[in-house]
């Protein structure tokens, strides 16, 4: 090594080595990486797939990626789905199937179910939109007419009922007369100016008079999955009534729902079914988003008006609000709202699709959205929910573990949709690996020994050594070194001389660097008597697990004990102990578990040594719950808010927050006293709109910190904006000054 170090300059004999071996790893990685590609969906099963028995259906489902995904179908709650002989098969290529099946096998489970397509490969998983399933055995049904009521001169609406079991899956499509003649609803025009078949199915007839009581009316429906088409097994006509004196506008005891949500161009139709002599006139306002402010409805090709009835084509997301009609005629008036909904279809796209980061550096994914309404955004990694609500998805500082499928859910009553995107890790960062090291091994006292550790990464990580769970430094007798190989590797000796029987115990090497870290451990066993080092006192968290391994020394030991009070533990259930001397205590509490603990290591001889643990359960600090004023404070009055801290150790530090900002000196006019160690309150003499927003308490001690939160409202933000005019007589003109915009404001 000297040798090489006179004969070259310093440093570039060893660097472009190392750079080359650098560079080879880092193109395998990058190339290894590239190659690969997580699962995404070629053809995504729809959200609604209903079906008839008599037809049955095949769910596709594809998705494509390197390697080729696998592809498993799975119900809302992720448990996989089988096949059910006859009833239910996932083919090999990933589709779903539903043969036809005879009436008596339906079964709910399988035929009216949600389920999920889940595409899974070693570069990671994706589930699909859910599927709502439902199948439909067909049944006997009949449809009927019934008579309707009508003022002579007003508008009738002939329903076609039908039952209700079968209404999702059944339409009106056309009216037949007794006379022959046919309406259908693809008329878009009124026959003879008179009759339309409205896109919900009824027969609307306007201008009903005498000669329209004698005709007779049959609907025919369509059964949507079937085809199948049927006549209403009931007639029904016009009961006309000729007024004898005026009467005001009244809607029929049988109003139905006035609240519709559509899919976005559907055709929808909305209703205003008064009666009234004089004939009424009908006029339809839609209120402006949110407000009671009301404009006329724009009428044109695509919203018509029929007499009172609404019908608006090819809706749009914007035709969703509040709508009223308003009845009149000389005698009175009537109105009546209805509430539409336009949904437009979910969409989802994750931005960026892919990408690749280096360890420890941040990642972002943004889901942009489109449809309406949208109700949750959900994420998943690898079709896991991930607990997260918002539009942006952001890792602070990359792991290995966060590579992977990313995918954003949006849904409302109806639907979903999902987009999916890739986190790859970049080449340029490994995390630590170790990658040869010590075993077990049991020695007599005298000689001296080391402990190697190898590890590998980028950076080059930093390795240190513990001796149960306590961090080892140089000593007389123990030295650390550590050096970097040609190839990048880390080597690090534990060199410990003249090895002691106290020596003994579990070593372990830790291989860190700021992407990661990896240790390796096992046990140094040198004969002799039992030993047990010291223990330093332990300070916990209230509610936190206490986990202590007794660092015992000596060989060989029979057993460990702990004990407490001279009783061997466990003496309650919150209390673990393992034969390898470690003690587990879960949810430590105060009173019942700070204490001292012994740990007793015996041998065969009858030979023991004991050692001490004192441990000290730190309480964080707890707030009483306050409020500021129960109502809306007014201008001028005072506020106060008491902070009361009812659990936690001193010294408990406590302040204030407004709207995020720390109360210091910024706010002269708000007070802060401290009545206890445990109490602070704040006051405010005089109310002003400046001192509205939220108002935190916090308390922070040795074990952790809390804070509280409460609004104030400010009741009427008064402010004066006027202009004064100020004159001023001077000897040689009048001058006028003028004030522009003097805020006055009442404090
Ligand atoms: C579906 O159900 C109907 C009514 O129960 C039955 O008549 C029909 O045969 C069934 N279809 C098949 C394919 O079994
Ligand atoms: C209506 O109000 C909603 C929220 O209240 C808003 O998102 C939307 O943009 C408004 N639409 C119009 C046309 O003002
Ligand atoms: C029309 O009817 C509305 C709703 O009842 C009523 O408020 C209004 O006064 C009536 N207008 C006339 C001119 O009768
Ligand atoms: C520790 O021992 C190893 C192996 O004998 C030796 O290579 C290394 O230089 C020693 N390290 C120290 C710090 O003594
Ligand atoms: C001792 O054994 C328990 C149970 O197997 C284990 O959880 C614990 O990690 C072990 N302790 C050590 C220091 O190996
Ligand atoms: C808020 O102020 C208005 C007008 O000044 C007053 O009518 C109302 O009662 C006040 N509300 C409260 C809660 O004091
Ligand atoms: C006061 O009124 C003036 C003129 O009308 C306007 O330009 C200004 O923005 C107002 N200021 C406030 C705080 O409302």
């Amino acid at each position: 090594m000297m040798y090489t170090m006179l004969c070259h300059p310093p440093g570039p004999s060893k660097v472009p080595l190392a750079i080359l071996a650098l560079i080879a790893v880092m193109t395998n990685v990058v190339r290894a990486e590239d190659e690969s590609m997580g699962p995404v969906f070629v053809k995504e099963p729809p959200n609604r797939v209903d079906f008839s028995n008599g037809t049955g259906a095949e769910v596709e489902c594809q998705a494509r990626g390197n390697p080729q995904p696998d592809i498993i179908w799975v119900r809302a709650d992720g448990t996989a789905v089988g096949d059910v002989p006859g009833l239910r098969q996932v083919l090999p290529n990933g589709n779903l199937v539903f043969p036809p099946f005879r009436a008596e096998d339906y079964r709910q489970e399988v035929h009216a179910q949600v389920y999920s397509c889940l595409a899974t490969s070693p570069a990671g998983s994706v589930h699909s939109r859910d599927v709502n399933v439902r199948a439909v055995v067909q049944q006997i049904y009949e449809s009927r007419v019934i008579d309707e009521f009508v003022l002579s001169g007003n508008t009738a609406t002939l329903k076609c009922l039908i039952p209700s079991f079968v209404a999702d899956f059944v339409d009106a499509i056309e009216w037949i007369a007794d006379d022959g003649t046919s309406y259908t609803i693809d008329d878009l025009e009124e026959k003879d100016g008179k009759y339309l078949v409205l896109p919900s199915g009824e027969l609307h007839i306007r201008d009903v008079g005498p000669e329209d009581g004698y005709k007779t009316y049959q609907c025919r429906t369509k059964h949507r999955l079937t085809g199948e088409t049927r006549l209403s097994a009931t007639k029904g006509r016009l009961v006309i009534t000729e007024p004898v004196a005026s009467a005001r506008p009244k809607f029929p005891m049988t109003d139905t729902s006035r609240t519709y949500t559509i899919r976005h161009s559907r055709t929808q139709t909305l209703f205003c079914p008064a009666q009234a002599y004089p004939i009424p006139a009908f006029r339809w306002y839609k209120f402006l988003n949110g407000t009671t402010r009301r404009q006329p409805v724009q009428l044109n090709d695509r919203i018509r008006q029929v007499s009172g009835t609404l019908i608006i084509r090819e809706a749009r997301v914007e035709d969703s609000g509040k709508y009223l009609c308003i009845v009149n005629n000389s005698v009175g008036g009537e109105s009546v709202e209805t509430v539409l909904t336009v949904t437009a279809p979910l969409g989802a796209e994750i931005e960026p699709r892919t990408q690749t980061v280096d360890f420890g550096r941040p990642a972002t994914f943004t889901c942009n959205v489109r449809g309406n309404p949208i109700k949750t955004v959900s994420w998943m990694k690898d079709g896991k929910p991930l607990g997260h609500e918002e539009l942006v998805l952001r890792i602070d500082s990359v792991k290995k573990e966060d590579k992977g499928m990313y995918q954003c859910f949006v849904r409302n009553d109806q639907e979903s949709a999902q987009a999916t995107a890739e986190l790859k890790l970049g080449g340029r960062f490994e995390p630590p690996q170790i990658k040869q090291a010590f075993t077990e091994e049991t020695l007599q006292p005298g000689p001296s020994m080391f402990l190697k550790c190898v590890a590998s990464g980028n950076p080059t990580p930093e390795i240190t050594w513990e001796l149960d769970g306590k961090r080892l430094s140089n000593t007389e007798r123990l030295q650390v070194g550590q050096y970097v190989k040609v190839n990048g590797d880390v080597v690090s000796h534990l060199n410990i001389s003249s090895i002691h029987t106290n020596d003994g115990g579990l070593y372990k090497c830790i291989a860190g660097s700021k992407v990661g870290a990896a240790e390796h451990s096992a046990r140094l066993n040198v004969y002799g008597l039992p030993f047990i080092r010291h223990m330093d006192k332990k300070a916990i968290v209230a509610g936190e697990t206490l986990r202590v391994t007794c660092p015992v020394a000596g060989y060989p030991i029979e057993s460990t004990v702990w004990e407490r009070d001279n009783r061997v533990l466990p003496i309650n259930r919150k209390q673990k102990v393992f034969p390898n001397g470690t003690l587990i205590i879960e949810n430590v509490e105060r009173q019942s578990d700070q204490a001292t603990y012994t740990c007793v290591a015996r041998n065969a001889q009858g030979y023991s040594a004991r050692g001490t643990l004192e441990v000290q359960v730190m309480v964080a600090p707890q707030i009483v719950p306050f409020v500021m004023g129960d109502e809306p404070a007014n201008w001028g009055d005072a506020v106060t808010a008491t902070c009361t801290v009812f659990k936690g150790d001193f010294p408990i530090h406590i302040e204030w927050s407004l709207n995020g900002e720390l109360i210091r000196n910024n706010y002269p006019d708000i007070v802060i006293s401290t009545s206890s160690k445990r109490v602070s309150v704040l006051t405010i003499d005089q109310v002003t709109a400046r001192h509205a927003g939220e108002y935190s308490c916090s308390a922070s001690n040795a074990a952790g910190g809390t804070s509280y939160t409460v609004s104030l409202i400010v009741n009427g933000t008064y402010t004066e904006n006027r202009t004064y005019t100020l004159s001023v007589n001077s000897e040689i003109s009048n001058v006028i000054y003028e004030i522009t915009n003097l805020i006055i404001k009442k404090t």
